[in-house]
């Protein structure tokens, strides 16, 4: 079965010699390693990388057991379903299939699920016991190269969680073609690796997230992830991570 038809990112009338746009060879680029990769026989559910009372009290257990237990297995179980009936996408990392199911902005049925399933696991990361505080050293520095000061970025990042509206996510993004990091918001299951940015924190604006441990306070909820739970060391990471495809210049990220 050819590309074009299998995954309709085309009409069926579709030629592959029309495909002259970067973002159209992005995604057959990516759909093609699906595809000469070994075969996915199903997603698994990772535990995060701490106890479920780890990060008590600013996120209860009983939230941890709800929302990793519940939510994020659930979104798993859906797109396991959904891939067992469309087989022609297994093969690809999460990544992959994340971006190739976005579809240029018209998201094909399994995105949903497919991102909500990397979402989560990228947010358990970007939390740790203990966190909060202050970054250190590059990460720092990067921040208060591009935002103006530490506290500049928190306000930023506050402003913007509490600005969502409905159902979403906040990031802390490198932005690749620019260089610099920007903290943005998506929509239900968006994530920003569909723009081919570079996410380094994010969190779920979900009322699920929030709901048990601080009813309808998201300001409350917000503070609490910023000044106690978010890991830096995470952050710290990823930046390192994300400077073998992006030139920042000083300072230089030590990778963790
Ligand atoms: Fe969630």
């Amino acid at each position: 079965m050819g590309w074009c038809s299998c995954i309709n990112l085309f009409p069926p009338s579709c030629q592959l010699s029309e495909l002259k746009s970067t973002m159209y060879e992005r995604q057959k680029k990516l759909f093609d390693s699906c595809q000469r990769a070994s075969k996915v026989v199903a997603y698994r559910l990772k535990t995060p990388p701490y106890k479920l009372d780890a990060l008590e009290p600013y996120m209860s257990q009983r939230t941890l057991e709800l929302h990793w237990g519940g939510h994020h297995r659930q979104y798993l179980e859906y797109l396991n379903r959904a891939l067992g009936k469309n087989d022609i996408l297994y093969g690809c990392t999460i990544d992959e299939l994340v971006k190739v199911t976005y579809n240029n902005g018209s998201p094909l049925p399994e995105f949903n699920n497919a991102a909500q399933f990397w979402n989560h696991d990228f947010f358990w990361e970007s939390m740790q016991p203990g966190g909060g505080k202050m970054p250190e050293l590059g990460v720092l520095q990067q921040i208060e190269k591009d935002f103006g000061s530490f506290n500049n970025f928190k306000e930023k990042f506050v402003e913007t969680a509490l600005t969502t509206f409905g159902s979403g996510w906040v990031w802390l993004v490198l932005k690749k073609e620019e260089r610099r990091l920007e903290v943005v918001k998506t929509s239900n299951a968006v994530t920003p690796l569909v723009w081919d940015d570079i996410p380094i924190i994010n969190l779920d604006m979900w009322e699920h997230a929030y709901y048990l441990d601080y009813k309808g306070d998201r300001e409350e909820y917000v503070k609490a992830f910023m000044d106690h739970l978010v890991s830096w060391n995470a952050a710290m990471s990823r930046m390192g991570r994300a400077e073998a495809f992006v030139n920042l210049g000083e300072p230089k990220i030590p990778v963790a």
